[in-house]
């Protein structure tokens, strides 16, 4: 197996700290009063943090846990619930919070189990989005930043559990 970690850098901490500011900014505006964050473990957990901080007001939050990646770099096509909500989310305005949408397939079986139990809206909220490898058509309203089809890690993304600390995103090569 070839040796990969993380070579170039993609995006740069100043640049996502911008970028993810104007997306709080933005999320309250179009959320003014009730704000309900879900977060996707484990790799939406470092934007969360930076997210939230910067949403002013009042804000509640609740995590799931689910995974697509067996291991490495492609996708298995295959979405477990590991860690289901703590709260309902009947009549709420919610914002699922996702470090990446690829495929999409995790988007949309999130986006399905969520809508089911009646949420007054629900919208989502990715750091990264790579369109050229999507496999579903799933409605993303915020996006942080659009990526070409490159394996990336780092604030939150990993490989094989690794990279996840670093504060910038970079490209994994050999
Ligand atoms: P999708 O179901 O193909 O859209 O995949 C979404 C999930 O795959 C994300 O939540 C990530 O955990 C993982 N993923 C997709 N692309 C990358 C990447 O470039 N780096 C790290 N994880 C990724
Ligand atoms: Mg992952």
């Amino acid at each position: 197996m070839p040796d990969l970690r993380p070579t170039e850098i993609l995006l740069s901490e100043e640049q996502i700290r911008k970028r993810v500011a104007s997306m709080a900014l933005e999320i309250r505006r179009d959320f003014p009063d009730d704000l309900h964050v879900i977060a996707v473990l484990k790799g939406a957990f470092i934007f969360l943090s930076d997210l939230v901080r910067a949403i002013p007001g009042h804000v509640s939050l609740d995590f799931m846990a689910v995974s697509s990646y067996a291991k490495g770099t492609t996708s298995s096509g295959e979405v477990r619930l590991l860690k289901d909500l703590d709260t309902t989310l009947d009549g709420r305005h919610v914002v699922i919070v996702e470090d990446i949408v690829d495929t999409g397939l995790t988007l949309t079986y999130l986006q399905d189990i969520l809508r089911a139990r009646n949420p007054k809206t629900l919208r989502t909220a990715c750091l990264l989005s790579k369109p050229s490898r999507r496999k579903i058509d799933v409605k993303v309203e915020y996006i942080g930043f659009e990526i070409e089809d490159k394996f990336v890690v780092g604030y939150g993304l990993d490989y094989a559990e690794q990279y996840r600390n670093l504060g910038h995103i970079a490209v994994l090569a050999t």
